[in-house]
């Protein structure tokens, strides 16, 4: 299930209104395809005593009324024109299950490579399947491709298999997905597993991916599998463009926010990502997507506001390139449908908000831009502000349990370096209002392992805005800020795996102006005219080689 770390839920002070905000133009690329998807995040009904181990009639009992509320929500999506849903991950049977008190939940899932199997039309020929039935009938009553997670059993054998656990069975955290006419597509157990007593992780990582014909293909990963190499990469690198994404997140600020880490990762690895979380304030998570490198239509429910389900439906950009090129040449031999009128009552993702910070104008010439270079570099022509041994300023503070290097940006408008060992960000800026303002920010670097709540190797720069008025206080979560910022944030990385996020003032999502990257591993982000005060400036860098070290 979930990610991050067990942390109090946010103080809110205000109950204030749901974030679902629509950022930038132009759902549609220059191939001027796309299609309408939907996701929902789901409030889920717990089964309260989830330690208790109960029977099969009450665990459908409990599973039935999350099922009621899809099939209600795959019904709304179907008539704004999606022709895919997402739900989140655990949203179906809960949390808090131990290994034993989630058997009435279990199904066997056969596996869609080697069976066509639609269960609804076939109900007969898999007992105990009733979750697969409902969701295959649901997929087909209303027409769409429809994504689920939901408890699964698969027997193996101690005798022949090493691998298999003692008491002759796996436990599988699976996303399942059904076409538009109820057939099983595709089935996928999650790899990285994030305390989650009840289940196995599968002996290997599965790389499972499914067709559609409006969009060519999607990859399938769960929660925490997008911060590892393994699917997730490994998906990548195989071409996979588009992503279906249940989840059960937490959300946590200043790094990963459930929105902007999405985005930052739909970005970084210039691919789309259909996020489904669940809604749950005492575990902290929220916020869900629609996102493609360019376009985002999210949700992000306030600390305090009422908890309940969300559905977004949205257009975007299909990016998967062989689909593109088969339907350029269909028409290029006139054999096209011309199929991109948009289904009726879809909300189209373009020409509503235009929050980002999209045309707005750089307070840096790019002159001074092209210059930009680090201190220590080689061939670099700027001096360093200091050439004493002992950086002034530096400071160290926990941020998302990893000790990073801060320096606290002093002035209204000025250029600062911090390093963590020999990995270096720098940052140009110039607040606003210039004078008056008592928040306190900090650009941040961090190099090294990441070891809390899970083991990932990192270079992060990070500009944040503190949480209080002192030095400890930079890294510590905040979701309010009234300082404008114009910046660019730079540093080099020995990644290529780069996940750029801007966000502002009650997880409001920007789009940097620019993100540049070059061959030797140079990130340069530069955003000005926020619409509200600055809350986390971000260059998450993912160092997958170095996790085993
Ligand atoms: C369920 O697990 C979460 C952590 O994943 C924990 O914070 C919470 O207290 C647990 N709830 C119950 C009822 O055990
Ligand atoms: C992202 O993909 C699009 C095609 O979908 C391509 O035109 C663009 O150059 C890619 N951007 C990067 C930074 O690779």
């Amino acid at each position: 299930m979930p990610v991050m770390s067990t942390r109090p839920p946010i103080a809110a002070v205000v109950a204030a209104l749901g974030l679902c905000l629509i950022l930038l133009v132009g759902a549609e690329d220059g191939s001027g395809r796309s299609y309408v998807a939907a996701v929902y995040e789901h409030f889920v009904y717990l089964n309260p005593k989830p330690h208790v181990p109960l029977s099969r009639a009450a665990a459908l009992e409990h599973m039935k009324k999350n099922l009621d509320v899809y099939e209600a929500q795959a019904a709304l999506a179907a008539g704004k024109g999606a022709q895919i849903i997402v739900f989140p991950e655990d949203g179906i049977h809960g949390f808090n299950f131990s290994r034993s008190s989630i058997a009435g939940y279990l199904e066997a899932i056969p596996d869609p490579q080697k069976e066509n199997w639609n269960p609804c039309t076939e109900p007969g020929r898999h007992a105990h399947t009733e979750v697969l039935q409902r969701l295959s009938c649901m997929a087909r009553r209303h027409r769409l491709f429809l994504v689920a997670n939901m408890a699964a059993l698969q027997p193996c054998s101690v005798t022949f298999d090493l691998t298999c656990p003692p008491d002759g069975r796996w436990q599988f955290n699976t996303d399942v997905v059904f076409r538009s006419d109820g057939l099983l597509v595709a089935r996928y157990h999650k790899y990285n597993l994030y305390f989650e007593n009840a289940f196995d992780k599968p002996p290997s990582s599965e790389l499972v991916t499914f067709d559609t014909p409006f969009a060519g293909t999607f990859g399938v990963l769960t929660c925490f599998d997008i911060l590892f190499h393994d699917p997730t990469v490994t998906l990548l690198n195989k071409g996979v463009r588009q992503l279906v994404y249940p989840t059960a997140w937490m959300n946590q600020l200043p790094l990963l926010a459930t929105v902007q880490f999405q985005w930052a990762f739909s970005r970084g690895a210039n691919v789309s990502v259909l996020g489904a979380n669940i809604r749950s304030d005492p575990l902290g998570m929220t916020g869900s997507g629609i996102f493609s490198p360019d376009t985002a239509l999210y949700h992000h429910a306030r600390a305090g506001e009422l908890e309940a389900g969300k559905l977004l439906v949205g257009r975007l950009p299909v990016l998967d390139p062989s689909w593109l090129q088969d339907r350029g040449a269909m028409e290029r031999g006139g054999l096209g449908d011309g199929g991109t009128e948009p289904p009726p009552g879809s909300e189209a993702l373009s020409g509503v908000g235009g929050t980002g910070g999209v045309g707005g104008v750089g307070v840096w010439s790019s002159s001074v831009t092209d210059s930009f270079c680090l201190p220590k570099e080689e061939g670099c022509q700027r001096t360093a502000p200091s050439s004493s041994p002992l950086p002034p300023n530096l400071f160290h503070s926990s941020m998302m349990y990893d000790q990073f290097a801060f320096k606290l940006l002093l002035d209204s408008e000025g250029e600062l370096t911090v390093c963590d060992g020999s990995f270096c960000c720098r940052l140009q800026y110039r607040r606003s209002p210039l004078e008056g303002s008592k928040e306190l920010y900090a650009l941040g670097a961090f190099a090294g392992t990441h070891v809390v709540n899970g083991r990932y190797a990192l270079q992060v720069c990070a500009l944040v805005r503190c949480s209080g008025t002192v030095d400890r206080s930079c890294g510590q979560e905040v979701e309010e800020a009234d300082t404008k910022m114009d910046f660019l944030l730079e540093g080099k990385f020995s990644t290529q795996h780069v996940y750029p996020s801007v966000v502002v003032s009650q997880v409001v999502l920007e789009r940097p102006d620019a993100v540049e990257r070059s061959a030797d591993g140079r990130v340069v982000m530069r955003h000005s005219g926020t619409t509200a005060g600055l809350v986390t400036a971000c260059l998450y860098g993912r160092m997958y080689d170095q996790d085993g070290a």
